[in-house]
């Protein structure tokens, strides 16, 4: 008997650096207070000044947010960056035709002459965060009422912005942390002339493709090399062949040490969006009602999609992007069910719940009734998300495409019904409009609209409440008999908007007299009618539940914090610079399944299949293979390709800083491991990994492959 209470005692001894979870996403300013201490027993040997500093260069001045939801570092002091190959897709796909196809081939210039320039992306630096709490919130008192709250509080973040970059070329974002119980400023410098130097081909950059997108083990080359250019000033400029090469405060040294089993590793980026602090309404809403429902019209949407572009390489392109979109979140939410109930999450969160009312009861009776009033909540607010998630399927988010495009002459219609009618700004906006949509036809395949249209329009009937069907219902059921195939072939026959010549002319003639015609077209009226029951319906409702939840998501954070006081809490990601700190490592995916931490060029070569898109080892990279031309990326006979570790991630973090006990640069962040993807919501130690791909497999591919090798003379390599 005593033998085994030592036993036990020893393993949780053992166990104990395991049993921290090192959970969490947190403020690089705050490091020195909750973290630097656990990250240099993990094994870290730079200081929270090294991290994150004001006033002296540090590792933040290497990390950028790229274009609008990705992060992306620096690897020389000419202006380098890098960020995952799925980041730079557009820009990629951008300057792809079926002749010219950087998709398929790859591209790399071999000199800054060759570089491509990219409209609309552009790259930001943190200069500086300030806790601004106080000042915003300046004249709020507890017994206002939210609205009234609300307004106190955005009219003082607008003066605090205003102030902070008076007089200069930055940009300030000031967001609420702890469902508002926090404010940061956030000072930022914004370039908009980034070009694109090069992009492995989709074979490697995509290897897997969605087949394996979110899965373990992973051999995906996801990245691709920009550089941000800047005036003679070192500062932004938009893009103009008198730019050089921006020289920025920091790089990464990149290592060509690797990883082993346990090594301290830290990502430094911007994750999105998470969901800690919910209550258990919150993932019963999710997990039994908008999740499945999603699930369910993607399936569809990616059913119609891959086979269209399975018959024809130049639909493949058309819809590379789109159907990639739509199918990562699709994944995600079948991924976060499963791990949701096999974390019995929502049981685990009612414990606590109860746990949590009872200590309030003797405690802090104001807070007492706190789940109750959720409950009330949540119960009609389920509905009108998921109403609102279905309407965003319907049109907006890769949806019914005309219907779409039908819906951006909404700002012609503002400007010519305005009471005077501002000449300058239709010009502008005549131009912008011409713009995009030559960009829209070039990314366009009717075929793949009309039979989604179909399916969507069924889909949404069956699916929503009656009381949220547009008025498209009442012709489709009386006209057309029920019979959508027949509505979708009298819209895509009568409206202007899949014809190219048709919408250019149409917006350039655009006067008073258009309107007509406009509100006549059949897709216009498919996307208004949908709009009107959003408008009307859906969001004046969904408004009034999100400011009751906004108040309660505050004072249940708040007194989570108290309930749990000894607890260091970290705030939801919020698209802000944060640190995830954690150690490089394996995991169980599945009863009897082992996953090691690293995967080799052995892998891609088991997994080469010409039969199978995803599946194609280009040429080049078998030659090396057969040959084992791997220079110094050699690890025992072969590459290393990707590894994963515990870092707490989500997306945003995509193209971020993989760093190891130095500070140096070992990998590459892009993706989570399935079996962890519910980590938005509840974090399992066990099983939440993030994927990265190793550092010595990007230069093996610059240097060996792509014969870029001048690039790694301007990075700074770690032997
Ligand atoms: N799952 C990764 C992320 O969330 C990669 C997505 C892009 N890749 C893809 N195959 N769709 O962004
Ligand atoms: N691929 C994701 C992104 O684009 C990162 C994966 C995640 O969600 O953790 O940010």
């Amino acid at each position: 008997m005593y033998r085994k209470l030592l036993l036990i005692l020893v393993a949780a001894l053992l166990l104990q650096p395991l049993a921290k979870a090192d959970e969490g996403m947190w403020i690089p300013m705050l490091l020195k207070k909750y973290n630097i201490e656990r990250m240099q027993e993990l094994g870290f040997k730079l200081t929270a000044e090294d991290v994150y500093s004001v006033n002296e260069a540090c590792l933040k001045d290497a990390v950028v947010i790229f274009g609008r939801g990705c992060t992306g570092e620096l690897i020389s002091d000419k202006g380098l960056i890098v960020t995952n190959h799925h980041c730079g897709y557009g820009q990629i796909q951008y300057h792809s035709s079926v002749e010219n196809d950087y998709l398929t081939n790859g591209f790399w210039a071999m000199s800054q002459d060759e570089e491509l320039v990219n409209p609309g992306l552009s790259v930001t630096f943190l200069k500086r965060m300030d806790d601004v709490t106080e000042r915003v919130l300046e004249g709020v008192n507890d017994d206002m009422e939210t609205a009234e709250r609300k307004k106190v509080i955005d009219a003082n973040i607008k003066a605090i912005k205003e102030e902070a970059i008076k007089d200069t070329h930055y940009k300030a974002v000031l967001k609420p942390f702890f469902q508002g119980n926090q404010y940061f400023l956030f000072i930022n410098e914004v370039f908009t002339d980034v070009r694109l130097v090069g992009a492995p081909p989709s074979a490697i950059g995509k290897f897997g493709g969605d087949t394996d997108n979110w899965m373990w083990p992973r051999h995906t080359g996801d990245f691709s090399m920009f550089r941000i250019y800047a005036n003679k000033d070192n500062e932004p400029a938009d893009y103009s062949k008198d730019n050089v090469p921006y020289q920025p405060a920091q790089h990464f040294p990149v290592s060509l040490k690797g990883v082993n089993e346990g090594d301290f590793t830290m990502v430094f980026g911007y994750p999105g969006s998470t969901y800690q602090y919910v209550p258990s309404y919150h993932l019963e809403m999710l997990t039994e009602t908008v999740n499945p429902k999603l699930i369910d019209v993607r399936t569809q949407k990616l059913g119609i999609m891959n086979r269209y572009q399975g018959a024809d390489p130049a639909v493949r392109i058309k819809y590379a992007a789109k159907n990639a979109r739509i199918s990562n979140s699709w994944k995600r939410w079948i991924g976060e069910n499963r791990g949701l109930e096999i974390l019995d999450a929502i049981n685990k969160k009612q414990q606590y719940e109860a746990d949590f009312t009872a200590w309030a009861k003797a405690q802090k009776p104001e807070y007492a009734d706190l789940l109750t009033k959720y409950k009330a909540i949540y119960k009609d607010y389920t509905n009108y998300n998921l109403t609102y998630g279905y309407y965003r399927e319907m049109i907006p988010s890769n949806g019914m495409e005309i219907a779409y495009l039908a819906n951006q002459m909404n700002a012609l219609k503002d400007i010519y019904t305005a009471k005077e009618l501002n000449e300058e700004a239709a010009q502008k906006l005549k131009e912008k409009l011409t713009e995009r949509v030559e960009l829209f036809f070039k990314n366009y395949y009717e075929p793949i609209d009309m039979e989604l249209s179909v399916k969507l329009l069924t889909m949404y009937a069956e699916n929503i409440d009656a009381a949220f069907q547009p008025d498209v219902y009442a012709s489709i059921n009386g006209k057309y008999k029920g019979n959508v195939a027949k509505y979708v072939d009298y819209v895509f026959g009568k409206s202007i908007f899949d014809d190219k010549a048709a919408v250019l002319a149409f917006i350039n003639e655009f006067s008073a007299k258009s309107l007509k015609k406009l509100e006549k077209d059949p897709a216009y009226h498919l996307n208004e009618s949908f709009a009107a029951v959003y408008k009307d319906k859906v969001y004046p409702q969904l408004k009034k539940f999100k400011l009751q939840l906004s108040a309660l998501d505050k004072d249940y954070m708040a007194a989570q914090m108290q309930f749990k006081a000894d607890k260091v809490f970290y705030p939801d990601a919020n698209f802000t610079l944060r640190v995830s700190y954690g150690q490089v490592k394996g995991y169980t995916a599945r009863d009897a399944v082992e996953y090691k931490h690293f995967t080799t060029l052995e892998g891609i070569m088991e997994k080469d299949n010409p039969d199978i898109y995803d599946y194609r080892v280009p040429a080049k990279l078998k030659e090396l293979y057969k040959t084992k031309d791997y220079g110094r990326y050699e690890v025992d006979g072969t590459v290393p390709v990707c590894f994963v570790a515990t870092n707490h991630t989500t997306g945003g973090n995509s193209g971020s800083p993989v760093l190891n006990a130095d500070g140096h640069l070992i990998g590459i962040n892009f993706d989570r491991a399935w079996e962890g993807v519910m980590s938005d919501l509840m974090y399992n130690p066990e099983q939440c990994r993030n994927i990265s791909l190793d550092m010595r497999y990007v230069l093996f591919i610059v240097d060996k492959m792509a014969g870029a090798g001048y690039l790694l003379d301007e990075m700074t390599i770690v032997e």
